[in-house]
């Protein structure tokens, strides 16, 4: 059974940690990349399913700076997915604009200019916006800020004095977007794999242990469902928070 969701209270940003493509694979006998495969077509149903939802920005870890230490044949099939089946369709058809963070250099140029041709070709869309971290850690994103706001500080454009939060959060690669409000893992394990650190400092954690390509309609409400039974602090005590529901209606 497909649990009831509360409309009025849709995540506006869901993050997901896509795990578990290897074993769902392994358990059926297949090679690990039969499952990333599986989990890209996972990939297209759970955007399809987000974007009917009404969420605006749906940020996926698909591939880690980490994971370049695979095998090389996984590396490959990871690119060549993307390179041969991703379907346009999913974005025009949805009016779903496709984004990319991550350090873009370090991917195979024919990937690069795949990924920017798809930025392109869905940059008009305005419904919901789907983000593939790719090439992506945390950490770098925020040593490659660092960077950039020490060289500004060098070159007199701003003092030290002056760099705050919104500052750092400006040169994140991912400053066009809200931070998310649930973070969702599947496969089992529970840690954040140097995914959106800084990003996640408040969002509510959702961990399962279906693996990604079984992660369906169901799984998804699910998670939602958690996310929607629990009161969102950010600090402030239970009663302040109760005080500012009852004020806003
Ligand atoms: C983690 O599962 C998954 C990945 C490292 C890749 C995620 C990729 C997809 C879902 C396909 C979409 C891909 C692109 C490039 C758009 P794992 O391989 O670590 O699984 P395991 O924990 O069972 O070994």
């Amino acid at each position: 059974m497909t649990a009831e969701l509360d409309k009025t209270r849709i995540p506006q940003h869901i993050a997901i940690i896509m795990d578990g493509n290897g074993r769902w694979a392994m358990d059926r006998g297949l090679d690990r990349t039969f499952g990333h495969k599986a989990g890209l077509d996972n990939l297209e149903n759970v955007t399809t399913l987000c974007s009917n939802l009404g969420v605006k920005y749906l940020t996926v870890y698909a591939f880690s700076i980490e994971n370049f230490d695979r095998p090389a044949y996984e590396v490959e099939a990871l690119m060549g997915l993307v390179l041969s089946f991703i379907k346009m369709d999913l974005f025009h058809n949805n009016n779903v604009s496709f984004h990319v963070v991550g350090d873009r250099d370090r991917l195979p140029k024919s990937v690069q200019d795949k990924l920017r041709s798809m930025e392109e070709e869905t940059a008009m869309y305005d419904g919901m916006a789907m983000t593939i971290a790719m090439s992506y850690s945390s950490k770098q994103e925020l040593v490659n800020a660092t960077k950039l706001i020490a060289r500004k500080v060098q070159n007199g454009e701003m003092s030290a004095d002056d760099i705050n939060e919104e500052t750092i959060r400006q040169h994140l690669w991912t400053s066009w977007m809200p931070d998310p409000d649930l973070l969702i893992r599947t496969g089992g394990e529970v840690r954040i794999s140097n995914y959106l650190l800084w990003q996640c400092a408040y969002s509510e954690f959702y961990f399962c242990d279906t693996y990604w390509p079984d992660f369906n309609e169901e799984a998804l409400h699910k998670a939602i469902e958690s996310y929607q039974s629990r009161q969102r602090r950010f600090g402030k005590t239970e009663a302040q928070v109760e005080e500012e529901v009852k004020v806003k209606k």
